[in-house]
């Protein structure tokens, strides 16, 4: 269980926060499926006029997976003594007692909050205490949207986004693509708290260069590139990508991409990412094939760090001066309470 392995507070925040659960565009009208969240288990449904419901997967009658069951006449069916459930949660049909009403029938499914924004469902298991963070690229007219994964990872979410943070793999992990052997030194960059109406807040990154080969799926040859990185929540992070010297341009890179986790259990986590791209030459697919390329060859590391949970004690781990966003990143967790995972390598 989720809150064995962390500690309450923590928990407690992330119970009250916004988590990524479904591409809202492909959760259609009489379908349903299973999700963990924070170690629960719920159903996601839509139901068939397009609104979407999240449950505890767990039937009140005997406590059957309702995800296991149907969806009839707009109606979810438990498979065990096939109670019947309205978009409202409320038992409308218990098929051993027929001749009782609806309004005698006490039976209701636990619910959970959920909202869509970003194309995504986003699900809430206590009760939301903020907004979901601002995304202005996603709304950009020159962009276009694609999303990519969910990816699933046996991996703790802050060090995937600690991963996703940092400029020194790329020429280890995404050789040939995003680094080059023969270029490595990270030249210093600025990081710094910020708090706008427009960005949101959280820590940022800005003036990162990296030398790539292929920066892109559009790009033909290796260049300069500029990363602009920010931090919203402890468990989403946005990145710009340009080609250096150059504004948005048609010609030139520039891609935003977001990477939100749902935090599945400590260790695990489903990633998604919302690709905000100025890209209209590629197809969605060839698109998602190149992102997929690259989070694949981060999950291969992510995987396989330890320990699992990332420690928040300066002296836990050896940081160089490249290093500078991860340990603000870091001290972001520490500050917002979010010890998440860590109860095993800090005295709390
Ligand atoms: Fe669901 Fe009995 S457990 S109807
Ligand atoms: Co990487």
């Amino acid at each position: 269980m989720f809150i064995q392995t962390t500690n309450q507070k923590s928990f407690n925040q992330l119970q009250n926060d916004w988590h990524p659960i479904a591409i809202a565009a492909v959760t259609l009208p009489g379908t349903m499926q299973s999700i963990t969240l924070l170690g629960q288990s719920l159903v996601l449904w839509c139901d068939d006029n397009n609104n979407f419901h999240l449950w505890l997967d767990q039937c009140p009658h005997r406590g059957m997976k309702l995800s296991l069951g149907t969806i009839q006449e707009n109606q979810l069916v438990c498979p065990y003594h096939g109670w019947r459930f309205k978009p409202s949660g409320k038992c409308s049909y218990i098929p051993s007692l027929p001749q009782l009403l609806e309004d005698n029938l006490k039976g209701c499914v636990r619910q959970f909050k959920l909202l869509v924004k970003y194309g995504l469902i986003w699900g809430c298991l206590g009760e939301p205490v903020g907004d979901i963070f601002p995304y202005p690229e996603f709304d950009e007219k020159s962009r276009r949207i694609v999303f990519c994964g969910p990816y699933d990872l046996a991996a703790s979410g802050p060090r995937i986004i600690e991963n996703f943070l940092d400029m020194s793999h790329f020429p280890f992990v995404h050789e040939g693509i995003l680094g080059d052997q023969s270029k490595m030194d990270i030249p210093d960059y600025q990081v710094e708290a910020f708090s706008d109406d427009i960005y949101g807040e959280g820590i940022r990154a800005t003036k990162c260069f990296s030398w790539q080969p292929k920066a892109s799926k559009k790009s033909n040859q290796p260049e300069l590139v500029e990363y602009a990185y920010r931090v919203v929540h402890p468990f989403s992070a946005i990145l710009n990508k340009q080609s250096s010297g150059q504004s948005s341009t048609s010609d030139g890179l520039a891609d935003a991409i977001s990477l939100h986790l749902q935090p599945v259990e400590p260790t695990i986590t489903r990633a998604w990412i919302i690709m905000a791209l100025n890209d209209f030459e590629h197809s969605e697919q060839e698109l998602r094939e190149f992102q997929d390329l690259i989070f694949l060859q981060d999950k291969s590391i992510v995987e396989h760090q330890e320990p699992k949970l990332l420690p928040l004690n300066p002296d836990a781990e050896v940081s160089v001066v490249s290093d500078r966003l991860s340990i603000a990143y870091r001290k972001y967790l520490k500050t917002n309470n979010l010890q998440y995972g860590v109860i095993n390598h800090l005295a709390l």
